[in-house]
């Protein structure tokens, strides 16, 4: 959580940092603030909110100068005041963070004994005051950076500014990720590439425990233990058009569009005719008796889904746990267990704590990132990109379904590997899958009729989601969307386990979504769907064609979908939960591509 950016540029640094800032604003948006060198002096603005209330601000009180840094707060240590705001400043430096230092109480406690009181309630200030203090000590900036380095404890990427000091950057990265980007005679630090893109595409990611001296000519790398280091300058491909809304008002809207091109991207980059194909150094699935899936939030409900297929499809027994729980358990792993973490950003700090665990325990660590110079992507023995595209809007939609893509991808090839699924239903099964783009795109052109069912869902308080097998991930994932943007109490429930207790929530005020395909299960779903009704329950069933003529009478509404292979359902069925939460939102009139104490990376636990 929390962005930042560091600028030596040729240019008018606050300009540049307010639009970087703009692509990080996905990382938290409870204030923003940049600080600038200019004429040797060191100043800075901050605002409360979002970060057009920092521009607003620097209209009025502009910051000028070619060398800067800026920041945009997902508060963890204190309220989203201007005080709390970054950059914090004491005396000649300031400082941007993203991360925590754990042990910010008591370097707090040793700087007022030294007579450095703090202002604002951030462990962020502490890093500042440290700096402040070694520089008095008569320490250069590096000097100072470098004490301070080694008295921090927990993750955090950090850049520093100094007053008097117009060519100078000191950037470093322990747990939270950081990326230099190289210009002609410029330098930039941004807590992800994209947030450099307009800037440069050459890359050079800060490894764990790197710390950088910058100029504008010049990045001198050292590692943990302060030996200089190289580290190799990537050229990045960012598509721009994929960080910009293309004509929809929201990111979300457009992400969910999206969806049947990038599920397309991402099913020809594996998918062949007749067998899958991963990227070097490959995975064979006879080597393993069990996988391990760990993720948190959508994530973690796309593992959840990719558990049924394992066992189905490949019957290979499949776990799925929570990161931050999985993390702290210290789980027996047996041997033959491959791991497989999923991840968009790459940087949830749980989900890397629980790849951390796992070195050295299993056989393999494989990861299902969006980001593939992240730093789970970089801890794992083989990558598995999901081609998504930068995704912007926090809830996540095209990450999901293609994340789901992948893992169903993977099941095929576990199937495969250990000869669960010969060479035939392999043709077939891939002939399926081409036809999923086409599918989805049908789904996402119901937009209309859903919007016109969430309008109704959006006058409610409470709603239940309901779905069997691998609908009950779906289900999980549907109740998470309603909630998180448009602020809906909403829970998932298998539909077996509605008479155990939630059914007592059942009246009329309460729709319950059920997520049904016209599966093997589905008259089970009818029978839990008649229970609903004798109580007065208000029914949205999503269903197909034949689901909708076998139990669409007595619902309160339906939504029909195309027919579809049983196991691709959770992919398709994706696209209605989403719909459904995105356009209740824009009813209610929440902020939905950056829902309320939300943050996109969740690189604190
Ligand atoms: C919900 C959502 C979150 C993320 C979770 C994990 O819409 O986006 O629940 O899925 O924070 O994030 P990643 O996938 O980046 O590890």
């Amino acid at each position: 959580m929390c962005g930042i950016v560091g600028v030596l540029g040729s240019h008018e640094a606050s300009p540049i940092l307010v639009e970087a800032l703009k692509r990080l604003e996905y990382r938290g948006y409870d204030s923003a603030g940049i600080a600038t060198v200019n004429g040797g002096t060191l100043d800075r603005r901050r605002a409360v909110g979002k970060l057009v209330n920092l521009s607003d601000l620097l209209v009025h009180e502009p910051l000028p100068g070619k060398s800067g840094i800026g920041h945009t707060r997902w508060a963890t240590h204190g309220a989203p005041t201007v005080v709390n705001a970054h950059p914090h400043k004491a005396g000649p430096v300031a400082v941007v963070h993203n991360g925590i230092i754990e042990n910010f109480r008591q370097l707090r406690a040793e700087l007022a004994e030294l007579g450095l009181g703090t202002e604002s309630d951030t462990d962020t200030e502490t890093v500042a005051l440290l700096v402040q203090h070694h520089l008095r000590a008569g320490l250069s900036p590096q000097g100072a950076a470098e004490a301070t380095l080694g008295r921090l404890e927990g993750a955090f990427a950090l850049c520093l500014l100094f007053e008097g000091e117009e060519d100078l950057l000191i950037a470093a990265r322990r747990g939270s990720p950081l990326a230099i980007g190289h210009g002609e005679g410029e330098m930039f630090v941004g807590s992800d590439a994209i947030a450099l893109a307009p800037m440069t595409n050459r890359i050079t990611y800060l490894e764990d425990g790197d710390w950088a001296v910058l100029t504008r000519h010049s990045a001198q790398i050292m590692d943990a233990e302060g030996h200089a280091v190289e580290r190799p300058v990537k050229t990045v491909n960012i598509d721009l058009a994929r960080i910009e809304k293309g004509g929809h008002r929201h990111f979300m809207a457009k992400e969910i569009a999206e969806q049947p091109s990038v599920i397309g991207d991402t099913i020809r980059h594996y998918a062949g005719t007749r067998e899958i194909v991963l990227p070097e150094p490959g995975l064979d699935f006879s080597q393993y008796d069990r996988v391990l899936l760990v993720a948190c939030g959508t994530a973690n409900y796309a593992c959840f889904v990719a558990k049924y297929w394992f066992e189905r499809i490949a019957g290979l027994p499949a776990e799925v746990d929570i990161a931050s729980e999985f993390r702290y358990r210290e789980p027996p792993i047996p041997a033959r267990t491959l791991a497989i973490f999923v991840s968009q950003s790459g940087e949830t700090a749980d989900t890397l704590a629980a790849l951390r665990y796992c070195e050295g325990r299993v056989d393999r660590i494989a990861s299902v990132v969006n980001v593939a110079e992240s730093s789970i992507a970089r801890g794992s023995d083989i990558v598995l990109p999901i081609f998504a595209g930068a995704e912007i809007g926090v809830a996540s939609t095209k990450a999901f379904t293609c994340q789901l893509t992948v893992l169903h991808m993977l099941a095929l090839k576990a199937g495969s590997d250990r000869g669960v699924l010969s060479g035939t239903e392999m043709e077939t099964r891939l002939g399926l899958l081409s036809s999923l783009p086409g599918l989805v795109n049908h789904a996402v052109g119901e937009s209309a009729e859903v919007e016109r069912i969430a309008r109704e869902v959006a006058e409610v308080e409470d709603a239940l989601f309901l779905g069997r097998g691998a609908m009950y991930p779906l289900a999980l994932e549907g109740a998470l969307k309603l909630k998180e943007i448009s602020y809906i109490h909403a829970e998932g429930y298998a539909s077996g386990e509605l008479k155990h207790g939630p059914i007592a929530l059942i009246d009329q005020t309460v729709p319950v979504v059920v997520l049904a395909p016209s599966d093997e299960l589905f008259d089970k779903s009818v029978s839990n769907m008649q229970e609903v009704m004798a109580r007065g329950g208000r029914i949205l069933l999503i269903t197909d064609p034949a689901g909708a003529r076998k139990a669409g009478d007595g619902c309160w509404r339906v939504l029909t979908l195309p027919e579809i292979a049983a196991d691709l359902a959770p992919i398709l069925y994706a696209i209605p939960v989403q719909l459904l939460a995105y356009h209740a939102a824009v009813a209610k009139g929440t902020d939905v591509d950056q829902p309320r104490n939300l943050a996109k990376s969740v690189t604190v636990e």
